[in-house]
């Protein structure tokens, strides 16, 4: 079988909904919904050795993606990105086992690829006829650019002060560019009252079903790449959190499919000192975040001040035995730099701030020189080339 997807699930009280209509947030609690698979059918009739096989995207793992034919597919090649092993930052940091999975090989230059290729497929097979995506930036583009492959409208909202990579892509892919001023926050707002009175279908995170099954083949691709094995801990800059989630999903299944053994990884949140809401609940002991006032960093994919899936975010850090921490922003600039110079990575500041998480936790001794870590570089720093100095300046 090509999908295994049977419904779709309330993350709050679990009640059930079909999967072949257009769907957003849960109809009962107004809250995620998540795609379920038969993973026990998939159990008898699958082994894991198919997906090894099958080209190097994404949509090499089609049994547990929700689009149910491949011609719906629109793909640019999205995934099956490297797991880089570190060996010189290793070395340096008393390490034996450090990765970076390294998202910046995506089309358009970001993990947002994966999330944004499974949900505008699902959207395009369901029949919708254009698309809105409030952004910091790098969702937009994507949005944008798959669009463009579905030959679909899209209405991208942003931050008037985001990257102008990500204005500038967006555009050149034929999407309507509007500027907020404002949050990504406000730019959800108005992205929502645009798709009601437009008839258009909204991209928000987590507030439709599949940008999280786009996310979760990251974790696939963690566990095959590692010899069907979970690393220790995956550290993640995390923002409205697409990923923690998707990447947790994505374990569990596996585990529920006999394809994987042990514990799921620890999983840690970094978030920048300017915006921190997940780190303040975790510390506080809370199961939901109250929004940050003020929300300012460089590091774009970090400014979400109030993460719609803020729940499933702290369940997936408690649940893990994980933490959540936040860094400064010339933090981040450094560790751009160390990663290139070490390894030549050139990371987005929000994937170097895993680095700074990394080193924090290492030297609190929560995380064991014998682990085998991954950060996640979520994106290319080529987009973000004005955060580092001329070199003529030296
Ligand atoms: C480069 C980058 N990293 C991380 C994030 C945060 O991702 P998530 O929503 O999965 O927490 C974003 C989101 O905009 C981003 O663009
Ligand atoms: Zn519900």
């Amino acid at each position: 079988m090509f999908s295994y997807i049977d419904r779709l699930e309330c993350t709050q009280c679990g009640q059930a909904y079909p999967h072949d209509r257009l769907s957003k947030t849960s109809e009962c609690c107004n809250k995620v919904l998540f795609a379920r698979y038969d993973l026990d059918r998939m159990r008898r009739e699958v082994d894991r050795t198919v997906w090894q096989d099958r080209v190097s995207s994404m949509w090499r793992f089609t049994e547990l993606m929700p689009v149910g034919d491949e011609s719906s597919i629109l793909t640019l090649g999205e995934g099956g990105t490297p797991l880089l092993e570190t060996r010189q930052l290793a070395a340096n940091l008393g390490l034996r086992h450090l990765y970076v999975k390294e998202e910046g090989l995506n089309p358009t230059g970001t993990f947002k690829a994966r999330g944004i290729s499974a949900a505008v497929s699902k959207a395009f097979e369901l029949g919708v006829t254009g698309f809105t995506m409030p952004s910091a930036g790098n969702a937009a583009g994507a949005a944008a650019a798959y669009g463009a492959r579905a030959n679909l409208p899209v209405k991208v909202f942003m931050p008037q002060d985001a990257p102008s990579a990500n204005k500038k892509e967006s555009v050149m892919s034929g999407s309507e560019l509007n500027l907020v001023d404002g949050l990504i926050s406000d730019a959800g707002r108005i992205a929502v009252a645009v798709a009601e009175e437009q008839d258009l279908f909204d991209l928000s995170t987590l507030k439709e079903p599949y940008r999280a099954e786009g996310k979760k083949t990251m974790g696939l691709e963690i566990a095959m790449q590692l010899g069907w094995k979970m690393p220790d801990a995956i550290v993640y800059p995390t923002g409205g959190g697409t990923g923690i989630i998707g990447m947790y999903k994505g374990f569990q299944e596996l585990l529920e499919l006999g394809w994987i053994e042990g514990n799921p990884p620890k999983f840690i949140a970094v978030q920048a000192s300017g915006c921190q809401p997940i780190v303040k609940a975790f510390n506080e002991g809370k199961d939901t975040a109250e929004p940050w006032a003020n929300a300012a960093t460089i590091a774009d994919g970090l400014r979400v001040p109030g993460p719609f899936a803020d729940y499933l975010i702290l369940q997936a850090i408690r649940e893990t035995g994980g933490t959540a921490l936040a860094v400064e922003d010339n933090e981040m600039v450094d560790a751009m730099y160390e990663l290139a110079a070490t390894e030549g990575i050139i990371a987005c500041p929000e994937g170097a701030a895993t680095l700074v998480g990394l080193k924090r936790l290492l030297q609190q001794g929560f995380l064991q020189p014998d682990e085998t870590i991954v950060l996640l570089n979520t994106g290319s720093g080529y987009k973000y080339l004005d955060l580092i100095k001329d070199t003529a300046e030296g």
